[in-house]
């Protein structure tokens, strides 16, 4: 008998790229996501139902496997750790840069150097593995205001254009990671279930393949 399957998607930019991913592999939700007040939708399969929840939440609804799979980007899964996930597919969306980034032209800082991020965990061992301890300032969004405030020195945050930090006077210094959004399996669910994750796993990766070779 066939289990039900919970998949948890990040709402926000990562969702209208996966929601034609999740289509390629006839995955379709059952009503207009945009347009609904509801968390949680039925989709063509009666078994598989999709939540919608704040990127940052989805790796741990899936460790604690009240979700069986999620899709997320890497920065959110490098700041979560990874505990309890597998990380089969990169699904080659949302793709951007990890990078610390201050003001341009600032003076070099003397003393411990002071950092806003809200990837305080990524911040944390990034600056250790440099055999750098920094001052780790939490913030939850427009972090490129910091160094204007002089709230920090400098922030990692994410690049894609550049444009924000250049129309803020900021420009970036280090590269920590390239990002893209991946799917992760809890690795409970992919032990229970494996039978009916398993083709899923296959529907996406040829969507992925057939996308990267439109695009090549
Ligand atoms: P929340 O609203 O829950 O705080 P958020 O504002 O970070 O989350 P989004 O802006 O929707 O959420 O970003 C979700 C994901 O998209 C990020 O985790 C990152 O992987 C990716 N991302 C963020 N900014 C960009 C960007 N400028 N270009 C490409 N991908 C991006
Ligand atoms: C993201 C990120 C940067 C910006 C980078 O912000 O936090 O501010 O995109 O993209 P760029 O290099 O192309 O300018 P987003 O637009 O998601 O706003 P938020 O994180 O403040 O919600």
């Amino acid at each position: 008998m066939k289990q039900n399957l919970t998949i948890a998607l990040s709402k926000g930019r990562i969702l209208k790229e996966t929601l034609p991913l999740l289509a390629a592999a006839n995955i379709i939700p059952a009503e207009d996501i945009y347009s609904s007040r509801k968390l949680i939708f039925d989709t063509n399969h009666d078994t598989i139902k999709l939540v919608v929840i704040r990127a940052t939440d989805v790796p741990t609804y899936v460790e604690y496997g009240a979700a069986d799979m999620g899709i997320a980007g890497k920065d959110v899964l490098l700041e979560h750790g990874g505990q309890g996930l597998y990380e089969p597919l990169d699904l080659e969306i949302s793709k951007c840069r990890l990078m610390v980034a201050g003001m341009k032209d600032a003076a070099p800082v003397t003393g411990r150097l002071k950092v806003a991020s809200k990837f305080v965990n990524v911040t944390r061992d990034y600056f250790a593995s440099q055999g750098k301890q920094v001052d780790i300032i939490k913030l939850y969004g427009a972090m490129e205001l910091a160094p204007i405030m002089g709230l920090a020195d400098c922030i990692v945050d994410i690049v894609d254009t550049g444009n924000t930090m250049r129309a803020n006077g900021l420009e970036p210094t280090e590269h920590i990671a390239d990002i893209s959004s991946r799917l992760v399996v809890g690795q409970a669910s992919l032990k229970m279930k494996h039978r009916q994750i398993q083709p899923i796993l296959d529907m996406l990766r040829t969507a992925i393949d057939a996308r990267r070779e439109e695009t090549a």
